[in-house]
């Protein structure tokens, strides 16, 4: 037989044409950013990117497969072909987005403070950051660690693996601030900072649209996902998801 026909009718195939014909959508994602994709009780990877998918599996008619990446290695799965598109709240930036492409925003978020309380007083502004004395947390490789070293670079920089150590360090006082998207750092204040008397700088300092990366050179795909979003936000289905996961 004529492999490289086949070959070249393979590579040109849309990713959606593989999924339909798979009957999986595979969505990679790093579970652990509140409340976009985080492990329940039972070991379910809930959250609002969660179901926005189910939504796009059940518009495609196939079945949902989740798969648990870490951070870092995130993007190169996608690259390699682990699974179909990322959905972890990842912001489009433009370094990222020369590897990949975006599909249109489905959410804006921005970067914001959670200062532990020995250093409430003096910290009145996330410009007030950048000051040799302090120390900032974030989680690596993301857009909050890139802000942390672009905006505060007299500060110490300390990076994390998880969103919850960067965390822990600062409730902990071993450092001043965590830098980190405000849907989260909101859910870290109300659950552990606001008890802790930690001060929550609140308004974004960066403007981070969030969308869902697939490869380069897809334009059906593209064009499917930036349809299907327009249609589930004006049909109710976004604004039914949204209030579930942040409106509480
Ligand atoms: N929005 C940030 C970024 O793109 C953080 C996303 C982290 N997502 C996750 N599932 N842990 O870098």
């Amino acid at each position: 037989m004529s492999a490289s026909a086949a070959d070249i009718d393979l590579a040109r195939k849309s990713t959606l044409e593989k999924v339909i014909q798979s009957g999986t959508l595979r969505v990679g994602l790093e579970a652990g950013y509140m409340p976009f994709e985080m492990t329940d009780k039972k070991g379910n990877i809930v959250g609002f990117d969660v179901d926005m998918v189910k939504e796009m599996a059940k518009a495609m008619g196939v079945k949902l497969e989740l798969v648990n990446t870490a951070w870092d290695g995130i993007l190169p799965g996608l690259m390699s072909n682990k699974y179909d598109l990322i959905a972890s709240g990842m912001t489009v930036n433009q370094e990222r987005n020369l590897k990949v492409n975006f599909a249109n925003p489905y959410i804006i978020v921005g970067q914001t403070a959670l200062i532990n309380k020995k250093w409430a007083n003096e910290i009145s502004s996330y410009k007030d950051l950048n000051n040799p004395a302090y120390i900032i947390t974030s989680k690596l490789g993301t857009t909050g660690e890139q802000a942390a070293k672009r905006m505060f670079p007299k500060a110490t920089y300390k990076s994390f693996e998880t969103e919850d150590q960067a965390m822990l360090e600062t409730l902990n006082g071993k450092a001043t601030a965590m830098v980190y998207d405000l849907p989260m750092t909101s859910i870290f204040f109300a659950q552990r900072g606001k008890e802790a008397d930690m001060k929550f700088l609140d308004k974004p300092f960066t403007y981070e649209p969030l969308g869902w990366a697939i490869n380069k050179g897809d334009p059906d795909f593209l064009n499917w996902l930036n349809n299907f979003l327009v249609q589930m936000k004006n049909d109710g289905r976004y604004d039914r998801i949204y209030s579930k996961w942040f409106d509480s």
